[in-house]
């Protein structure tokens, strides 16, 4: 192997890669792009050896920051843009197929099954604004989907997951409806507020080294999944909340914003949303669940 030189390590490291063990073509790829960046971020910015220290007791600490209640790592990567960045180049759009964005940490597994226009509310808050949310689930063609089952999940008045509030309800505001026939869903809900991502801990650090705040704008979470279908992991927006423009993970996306309409004399809420999907049709017959499970 060469003798190292601030000219040729990157090249000396690159050229390693498989000589102790056979690598596939995708791992070469990666590590060979990996070095290539992080070698090139590393003289870019003339990094010193006490930064370098720095940085490693920060993930050491992000590590020791994770539990089953918190995936430092996630918040992390959609601090930096990264996590929307991964789910665009994951599902690119090619056609009329409604958009997806970031998961995001708060997503649990098994919601309560409910039937077709049930309510996710467990618990009310004082000042809530009640809502019936709506739409059609359809293909590329414009056919409708029966039998789509939508994971939906949000926060609370208060501005916190059910999970990370011990005055909430066991799986409140969570809920896995299906389309019916005419590829229809409803349910009923609460209006979504703005919240702050976690901003203690390491993700507070990275925030505050940004100058930037934590906060997100009001939105509803969704899993759409049915088999020989792209799984599809989205949000809508409230097109009136605020941080609209300026969401702290980067995720919000023109198609991605729905209104939310004064509900007519017909329905028992104080507000309407009517958004509809189109799923892409997929060769896989792999189930969302199961992606996610393997995170
Ligand atoms: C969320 O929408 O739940 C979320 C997304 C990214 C980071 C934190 C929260
Ligand atoms: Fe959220």
């Amino acid at each position: 192997m060469a003798k190292v030189t601030l000219e040729n390590i990157t090249d000396v490291v690159i050229g390693s890669l498989g000589q102790n063990g056979e690598i596939t073509e995708r791992q070469r790829e990666i590590m060979t792009a990996l070095i290539r960046h992080l070698h090139g971020f590393a003289k870019d910015v003339k990094l010193q050896h006490y930064e370098f220290m720095a940085a490693c007791d920060y993930l050491a600490r992000a590590g020791q920051t994770c539990s089953d209640k918190r995936q430092e790592f996630i918040l992390l990567g959609d601090i930096l843009g990264f996590e929307v960045l991964v789910d665009m180049l994951s599902n690119e759009v090619s056609g009329n197929e409604s958009e997806s964005t970031v998961l995001g940490p708060f997503y649990r597994h098994n919601p309560p099954v409910l039937p077709k226009g049930a309510s996710v509310v467990q618990k009310h808050f004082e000042g809530e604004e009640t809502v019936y949310f709506e739409g059609y689930v359809r293909d590329a063609d414009g056919s409708p989907l029966q039998g789509v089952i939508l994971d939906v999940w949000e926060d609370a008045p208060n501005g916190l997951y059910e999970n990370h509030d011990p005055d909430q309800p066991d799986y409140n505001l969570r809920g896995r409806f299906e389309t019916d026939a005419d590829g229809h869903y409803a349910f009923r809900a609460l209006r979504p507020v703005p919240y702050p991502i976690p901003d203690n801990e390491t993700a507070g650090e990275l925030l505050r080294f940004m100058g930037h705040h934590p906060n997100r704008p009001g939105h509803m979470h969704f899993i759409l999944s049915k088999d020989g279908h792209r799984p599809l992991i989205s949000q809508i927006y409230d097109s009136s909340s605020e941080w609209l423009d300026n969401d702290s993970v980067f995720a919000v996306k023109d198609s991605l914003v729905g209104e939310f309409e004064p509900a007519g004399e017909d329905l028992d809420t104080d507000l309407h949303v009517r958004f509809d999907f189109v799923l892409k049709a997929e060769k896989t017959e792999q189930k969302v669940a199961e992606e996610v499970a393997a995170e």
